[in-house]
């Protein structure tokens, strides 16, 4: 049997095809590499030793997707396929719902074809809008603030509808919170086109020389020194939740929503302390107004993967600041796409 991995070839589906060949699974990749390339794939390879299936293929063509399905005995989809620039989302909100949901509804009739009824979704932190108090539960009411958000939500409501149409489904949507670092190898990690929006991939090429400074968005939040607050999480901890996911759908539960999360809570000023200190590189920063649409604190109620899934993250701060220092000290032009 084995698992397809959409969306195989980027940043947390390269570390999650690392688990699963490292606990014996077949992998099958589909990857379209509109965000991503092979040497992810390449490198993985590398990592493990153990070799997995690749196919250049996009979620809105149904037919090679139908090719794939009918090659081997997939006993379940890891769904990461999608794109997730908050930004870019609202200039082109429609390229956002046609790759997004187009995508899952063409994934989800085409396992439906073939009688592949388990799936493990990519959702996030950002379905939950900005949350009334924290940490944040899963039962929080859920909201989007911009289109990428309501991509996720609505997907989440559609497979919630294909269940109820069709117990014999059973989904695990994981809703990620802030995922950073890198295999501690060293040999993949994130790798953004352009001028990275997140703050972790900023930092990290500011400690590599790559750009002057950080921008600070807003230091007048309520929290602890005014900057944001967010639970970062080691990706390898989160790949390792996505393996825990896949051995619970075995179980039938049917449509389960789970946090991934450390449930703790960083602030921009303790994440450039943290890196200062894994890189021992000076990361100059300026304070600048507040990024539109950003919340001041959120981070996770992880008890319910604890209690369910036998899922804790493991690795803390300084190894996610560490790991991310050594694929971007070592690699600081990425994986060189041009
Ligand atoms: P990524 O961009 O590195 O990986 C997504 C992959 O999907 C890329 O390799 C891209 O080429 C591929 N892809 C996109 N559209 C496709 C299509 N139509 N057909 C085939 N392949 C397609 O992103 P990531 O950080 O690894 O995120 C993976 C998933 O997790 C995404 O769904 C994202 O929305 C979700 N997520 C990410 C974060 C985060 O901060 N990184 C947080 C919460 C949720
Ligand atoms: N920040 C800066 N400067 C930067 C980038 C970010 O100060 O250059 C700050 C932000 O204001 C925020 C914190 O750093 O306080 C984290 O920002 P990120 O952009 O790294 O992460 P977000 O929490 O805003 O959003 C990310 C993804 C979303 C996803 C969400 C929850 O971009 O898609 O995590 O998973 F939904």
């Amino acid at each position: 049997m084995a698992i397809l991995v959409t969306g195989g070839a980027g940043y947390i589906g390269s570390h999650t095809c690392v688990e699963l060949l490292n606990a014996g699974y077949k992998v099958i990749v589909v990857d379209n590499l509109s965000n991503s390339c092979e040497t992810s794939l390449a490198r993985v390879q590398e990592i493990t030793g153990k070799e997995l299936e690749f196919f250049k293929v996009d979620l809105l063509d149904k037919e090679a997707l139908n090719f794939v399905f009918g090659k081997y005995d997939i006993e379940a989809v890891i769904h990461f396929a999608g794109l997730k620039a908050v930004g870019e989302s609202c200039e082109i909100p429609l390229k956002y719902y046609q790759n997004n949901i187009t995508g899952t509804l063409n994934l989800c009739e085409i396992m439906k074809k073939h009688e592949v009824k388990n799936l493990v979704f990519s959702s996030s932190a950002t379905v939950y809008g900005e949350p009334k108090s924290v940490p944040v539960y899963e039962d929080f009411p859920l909201s989007a603030t911009n289109p990428y958000g309501r991509s996720k939500l609505f997907i989440e409501e559609i497979l919630q509808d294909l269940y109820k149409s069709d117990s014999s489904w059973n989904i695990a949507l994981l809703r990620y919170f802030n995922p950073i670092g890198s295999h501690e190898s060293g040999k993949i990690g994130e790798d953004p086109n352009g001028i990275p929006n997140n703050l972790l991939p900023f930092v990290a090429q500011v400690a590599v020389g790559k750009r002057a400074e950080l921008s600070v968005f807003g230091d007048d939040y309520n929290t602890k020194d005014g900057t944001g607050i967010r639970d970062y999480i080691h990706v390898v901890d989160l790949s390792i939740g996505h393996l825990k996911a896949i051995k619970k759908l075995n179980s039938n539960p049917g449509i389960v929503a789970y946090n991934l999360g450390t449930g703790n809570g960083y602030s921009v000023f303790e994440i450039i302390e943290a890196y200062k200190k894994a890189s021992q590189k000076e990361i100059p920063f300026k304070i600048i107004e507040r990024r539109a649409g950003d919340i001041a604190i959120s981070f996770a109620n992880a008890e319910k993967a604890f209690n369910e899934l036998d899922w804790k993250a493991e690795r803390g701060i300084e190894e996610m600041c560490k790991d991310s220092w050594k694929w971007q000290s070592e690699n600081p032009n990425g994986y060189d796409k041009s």
